[in-house]
């Protein structure tokens, strides 16, 4: 990868268990350092196992100083099945003790996804206090187009520069999206993909080659200013001539 640090993996199991193990210390140092641990989270399928093993070990994390936010969000309602707030509230919140006030849920209005985008986007400045959302951590997967959060090709977030989070049209699904900014990700102090399976293969060689066409390929926008880029991949989702 152009940027940051590479870790092969045999399968999506050993990501989410190092994952796991590397989020205590990560949630421990920012806890003393700042007295919080700010993380946004992932949504789809592949993190679930590293949210379920976060309640497994759930001794492990201080989750009255630990703030979860979401990267992104589908526009559907907390319950519904495709919502990312649901998938991590089955996985871990109803598992561990974390105060209601630190869990950050993206207020989905499904008839009006700007007031939505604007009403996060206030919420986040509010607690971080200001523009610069210095994450502790932001988790991302990416689809086999080589969309990350929900910046998909072609949709007019990738060109967002001056917003932090925003409503982004989706024409292959013909639906709204709800997403961080890259801005707003290349802030974070840690950013980690966690990616396998073997669709993913192509989007990777795409992602990390040397035609920089963010458009196309959305993950090449995320390039942390001053923070850590992990890529947790596994090996059906390398690339042959990585
Ligand atoms: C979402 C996710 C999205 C996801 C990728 C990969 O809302 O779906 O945030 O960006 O990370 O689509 O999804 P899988 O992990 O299910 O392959």
């Amino acid at each position: 990868p152009t940027l940051g640090s590479l870790e092969v993996f045999d399968d999506i199991a050993s990501i989410s268990r190092q994952a796991c193990d590397d989020l205590i210390p990560l949630c421990c140092d920012a806890i003393a350092a700042r007295g919080v641990c700010r993380i946004a989270l992932a949504g789809g399928s592949t993190p679930k196992l590293l949210y379920r093993l976060m309640a497994e070990n759930q001794q492990a994390f201080d989750w009255a100083k630990i703030e979860l936010f979401w990267g992104d969000e589908r526009n559907v309602l907390p319950e519904d099945d495709d919502s990312n707030f649901r998938m991590v509230r089955e996985a871990m919140l109803d598992h561990v003790p974390i105060p209601e006030a630190n869990v950050f849920r993206v207020p989905i209005d499904p008839a009006d996804p700007a007031a939505t985008a604007l009403q996060y986007e206030a919420t986040l400045k509010a607690q971080f206090g200001g523009d610069s959302l210095q994450w502790d951590l932001v988790l991302l997967g990416m689809g086999d187009d080589a969309h990350t959060a929900s910046l998909f090709p072609q949709t007019t977030a990738i060109d967002s520069s001056d917003r932090l989070f925003v409503e982004n049209w989706v024409e292959k699904f013909d639906t709204f999206r709800q997403t961080l900014t890259a801005p707003a990700i290349n802030s974070a102090r840690n950013v980690w993909f966690l990616i396998g399976g073997a669709g993913k293969r192509e989007a990777l060689q795409h992602v990390w080659g040397d035609r920089q066409a963010p458009a196309e390929f959305p993950s090449q926008l995320i390039r942390p200013s001053a923070g850590k880029l992990r890529w947790m991949i596994a090996i059906d989702a390398m690339p042959e001539t990585a």
